[in-house]
């Protein structure tokens, strides 16, 4: 569902991202890890066709971002790491506006109705989003993507601000969402749920994607029978301090 082939971005003279390459099948769910600064922003950002990479390439479905933008982005749902939601609307005009945008059928609205009471939104979905607190917004901004039911999620760091019902909660949205087919990138710091939940983990330092596979994979390739927490504190400290270049 998504391929991006070295996938490299410089700001000026720095190397953030250095020849990246990552696929994602329908219905997998790759965890995105790595230190502070490593790059991880700056490749979903590239991922989601908001930031022009320097080289490399990406394809969401059968088509080029560069080239056809608009079917690629009709595929893709991005929620950034500082959600933007009009904070003008109320959560429910929110929602409806994102369905319009989209040109989505008015069933969706069911659909949408009970991801806001799966996500305890419901008795605040008639307020202004400007009086959301941050937990909120990242919650109605996840619905909003998730209402033009797209193929390839991406998520920067999606658990930051979740209390711990919303968290599961969008463990179990993420998990139904794979079932149905939807290929979903996640970006996180929490070891133990990309641990429980990611069928693939990617770790980044510096710039470059130093490892990925199953845990099981990455166990056996490194000798280790360690946590994900170890390793990767294993792997990135290995690792960072060395150029990216
Ligand atoms: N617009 C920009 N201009 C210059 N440098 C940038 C820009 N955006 C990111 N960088 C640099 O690129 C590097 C990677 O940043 P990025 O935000 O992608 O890291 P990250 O892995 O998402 O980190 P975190 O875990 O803290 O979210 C950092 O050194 C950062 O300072
Ligand atoms: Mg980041």
């Amino acid at each position: 569902m998504l391929r991006a082939d070295g996938l490299t971005k410089r700001f000026g003279d720095k190397e953030a991202v250095c020849d990246v390459s990552l696929t994602l099948k329908a219905g997998e769910l790759f965890g995105f890890l790595g230190p502070n600064g490593a790059g991880k922003t700056t490749t979903i950002r590239m991922l989601a066709g908001l930031l022009t990479p320097t080289r490399g390439e990406v394809r969401i479905g059968n088509h080029d971002l560069e080239r056809a933008p608009r079917e690629a982005k009709k595929l893709l749902g991005y929620l950034p790491d500082k959600p933007l939601v009009y904070e003008k609307l109320t959560g429910r005009e929110y929602i409806r506006f994102m369905m319009e945008l989209y040109d989505m059928p008015s069933d969706v609205l069911d659909e949408a109705e009970s991801y806001l009471h799966a996500f305890a939104l419901d008795s605040a979905a008639d307020d202004l989003i400007s009086g959301y607190s941050h937990g909120m917004k990242q919650k109605i901004a996840l619905i909003g993507q998730l209402t033009h039911r797209p193929r390839v999620l991406l998520l920067d760091e999606p658990t930051v601000g979740l209390d711990p019902k919303g968290a599961r909660t969008l463990r179990e949205t993420l998990r139904a969402l794979c079932e149905q087919g939807v290929a979903v990138l996640i970006s996180t710091h929490l070891l133990p749920v990309a641990e429980m939940m990611c069928d693939r983990i990617g770790i980044m330092v510096s710039g470059r994607m130093i490892a990925s596979g199953t845990v099981v994979e990455l166990q056996s390739r490194y000798h280790t029978d360690a946590s994900l927490e170890d390793l990767f504190l294993q792997l990135t400290d290995a690792t960072e301090g060395e150029p990216a270049g």
